[in-house]
């Protein structure tokens, strides 16, 4: 008898076309955005620790929480001894990985909570032999301004960010004024914040956020020629596949 095989499961779904905010409930779950409303996970000092002995305790993985202090210093080390990237949200990995093996003189940092996949990431960059890429299961709002100083990132990648669609929900989205601000202190001036979203709503909704601050500035044409050779992402593939349409974003650090 022939076995009958199931599809494998699709990595993403399409999600709903509506985005919604809600600024007044927005507001008000800001007011408590300092003390971690929002983050994914929660509490990072009531996150469950990293089953032991965990790849994630070890450079070049960190968890701002559980690493110890020289841990910790080397990773600061790294951060400061080449020019730097970060990506927020690395799902599986394929661009960041391929970025920085193209970008051997850069050094490179992913944030993604989910565990399993910075687990895998993790273990797909020693295969590699990469040695300018670090990674984190911190939510990245949480460890950003506590690892870096203002002026110090050149580029930032956030790729397919979630839409958090619900109003409940759009506390945990990425782009909300605080956040945008961190983004804006830690990048240097003429830094590159390079960002992607086929949600419509979120890509409108992020444009007007950046249009608005005056720290930054849209810096389309320049960034599309430079990121031309960037290897696509999960989604961005799915969305190839099923023909659904997505953009990039592209802003930098004026000049003080
Ligand atoms: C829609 S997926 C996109 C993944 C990948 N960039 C891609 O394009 O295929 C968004 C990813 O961001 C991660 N993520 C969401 N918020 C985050 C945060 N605050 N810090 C770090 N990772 C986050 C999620 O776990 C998820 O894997």
């Amino acid at each position: 008898m022939i076995k009958s095989t199931s599809a494998p499961k699709p990595l993403y779904r399409v999600g709903r076309d509506t985005f919604e905010t809600d600024t007044a409930r927005l507001q008000q779950a800001l007011r408590r955005y300092e003390q971690g409303k929002g983050l994914i996970g929660g509490d990072p000092g009531r996150r469950p620790p990293p089953k032991h002995p965990s790849p994630l305790n070890q450079p070049p993985a960190f968890r701002l929480q559980t690493s110890r202090p020289a841990h910790l210093q080397a990773l600061q080390n790294f951060l400061v001894t080449a020019p730097l990237e970060i990506e927020i949200g690395s799902g599986r990995g394929e661009f960041i990985l391929d970025w920085a093996e193209q970008h051997p003189r850069r050094h490179f940092l992913a944030f993604e909570v989910k565990s399993k996949l910075t687990r895998r990431l993790r273990k797909q960059l020693q295969t590699r032999g990469l040695q300018n890429l670090w990674v984190s299961d911190d939510d990245a709002r949480y460890a950003l301004p506590r690892i870096l100083p203002p002026n110090s990132v050149h580029v930032f990648h956030i790729l397919f960010p979630d839409p958090w669609w619900k109003p409940k929900h759009q506390i945990r989205r990425l782009f909300v004024p605080p956040f945008v601000e961190i983004l804006s202190i830690l990048l240097r001036p003429g830094g590159i914040l390079r960002i992607a979203t086929d949600v419509p709503g979120y890509a409108e909704h992020m444009q007007t956020m950046l249009a608005a601050h005056p720290g930054l500035k849209p810096s389309q044409p320049d960034s599309i020629v430079r990121f031309a050779p960037a290897t696509p992402t999960s989604r961005q593939v799915f969305c190839n596949d099923i023909h659904r349409p997505y953009q990039f974003i592209y802003y930098s650090k004026q000049p003080a």
